[in-house]
């Protein structure tokens, strides 16, 4: 597997360098000339813990959560305070964890980022279905949020019970999102679990649309080697099936694939997290994506707080980005949204996509993945399968090996890639 992508990492950076992470880090970051800048918000805390989620997340205690939310404010007033006059930014996500446990400071965090930060696109929150309820949302508009994302999993309890999720009250959920809008209401879903079939899928993906959400992700699942959980992956053909006929239903119903793995029923509706040009990310496991490197925070919410505390940025790892590197690295999270436009590349890098990489487009157009439209490049059915089956081997290889060691060592020395 770790073959496949070291051999595409070679072919498409022209060297057989690794992606290296040190310790080393910087103090200060270079963020000002940053175009299209989005802000990230990690809340690593849960009531209860998901055996199949690889996110770094702790189980919830009051004392901690204060300490760990006092030292997020730090961190956002000494990475802000470099942002000299102010600095505009996209849009701010809060990611976790279940960042709704700290419904009461969402106020006072977002008011720290806007000391530094304009938001030009709006607040998003990513939701337990337990935090779902009209009080909960009603904090969470005063304090400016947005578009809410709603970790539903699936609505049968055949599936709640082999991801291990408790039965959650659904007419209550869904009273609630009639109560209390917002512009975005997405729904997570899980697919390919054991035994699903299309038939639940469009039963799930109907319900939500038919009771709030404009948006929703489906997610193949992903068993993380160092997860717990005893289901495990499905079928390469039967997952391709699954993903291609809850591609065409979507669009067949009138949706607009925002994504890889999203759809959205109305021109307005969009959440995504991952699809910036450039990002900072507060808060333990966050990351950072500039012009020239990828920082990646500490896992441990204790270390977190002690760096803080010292003065210092939670920075565990970062990576300096080598010209070839960069490019590759934009390409991969571009092409998640389904289309690359050239234009843009050469507005980030100064460069023609075309001259950069004109072998592997016309490649792409020859094998059916990519068809050129209005001067954009566009992935094909066939094209996003094969994308989110490579996103699949990136995901084991890269990312479950650095999370990996990551929740075991706040500070890993050095890993390669
Ligand atoms: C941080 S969680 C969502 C918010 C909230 N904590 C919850 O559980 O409802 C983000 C999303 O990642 C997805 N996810 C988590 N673990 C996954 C896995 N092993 N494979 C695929 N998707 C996963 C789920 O759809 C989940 O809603
Ligand atoms: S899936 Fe959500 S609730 Fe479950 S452990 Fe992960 S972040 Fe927490």
């Amino acid at each position: 597997m770790g073959v496949i992508t070291d051999l595409t990492r070679m072919w498409l950076t022209r060297s057989t360098r690794r992606f290296i992470f040190t310790s080393e880090y910087d103090q200060r970051l270079s963020f000002r000339d940053c175009p299209n800048l989005g802000l990230y918000v990690h809340i690593p805390f849960c009531k209860s813990i998901c055996n199949f989620c690889p996110y770094c997340k702790t189980t919830y205690s009051e004392g901690l959560c204060s300490r760990y939310i006092d030292a997020l404010i730090r961190e956002i007033h000494m990475t802000g305070e470099q942002a000299g006059l102010g600095k505009t930014v996209t849009s701010l996500y809060f990611g976790g964890g279940t960042p709704a446990l700290v419904a009461d400071r969402m106020k006072e965090i977002v008011e720290a980022i806007r000391q530094h930060f304009f938001i030009t696109e709006g607040i998003g929150v990513e939701l337990h279905p337990d935090n779902v309820t009209v009080p909960v949302l009603q904090t969470l508009k005063e304090a400016g949020v947005t578009r809410i994302s709603i970790g539903i999993q699936s609505f049968q309890k055949k599936y709640q019970d082999i991801l291990g999720r408790r039965a959650m009250d659904i007419s209550a959920l869904f009273l609630a999102l009639k109560t209390v809008d917002f512009e975005t209401v997405s729904m997570d879903f899980i697919f390919a679990l054991p035994g699903q079939t299309f038939e639940d899928l469009r039963t799930d993906i109907d319900m939500a649309f038919e009771n709030g959400a404009n948006h929703i992700a489906i997610y193949p699942f992903i068993d993380f080697t160092f997860t717990t959980s005893p289901v495990g992956a499905m079928h390469k053909k039967e997952k391709r099936w699954l993903l291609d006929e809850i591609t065409k239903y979507c669009l067949d119903k009138g949706c607009i694939r925002t994504s890889i793995w999203t759809f959205s029923s109305e021109k307005h509706a969009g959440y995504s997290s991952m699809t910036r040009d450039n990002f900072l990310g507060f808060g333990c496991s966050a990351t950072t994506l500039l012009r020239k490197q990828f920082k990646i925070n500490t896992f441990s919410v204790e270390e977190y707080c002690r760096r803080i505390d010292k003065g210092q940025l939670p920075t565990s790892l970062t990576l300096r980005f080598s010209l070839r590197q960069r490019m590759v690295y934009y390409l991969f999270w571009t092409a998640y949204s389904t289309k690359i436009n050239p234009a843009d590349f050469e507005g980030f890098f100064g460069v023609p996509l075309e001259k950069m990489y004109g072998l592997e487009l016309n490649l792409a157009k020859l094998l059916g993945f990519v068809t050129k439209q209005g001067g954009v490049y566009r992935m094909t059915l066939k094209g996003a399968f094969y994308y989110h089956y490579y996103e699949n081997f990136y995901t084991l290889s890269y990312i479950d090996k650095m999370w990996g060691i990551m929740r075991k060592d706040a500070f890993p020395p050095r890993i390669e890639l």
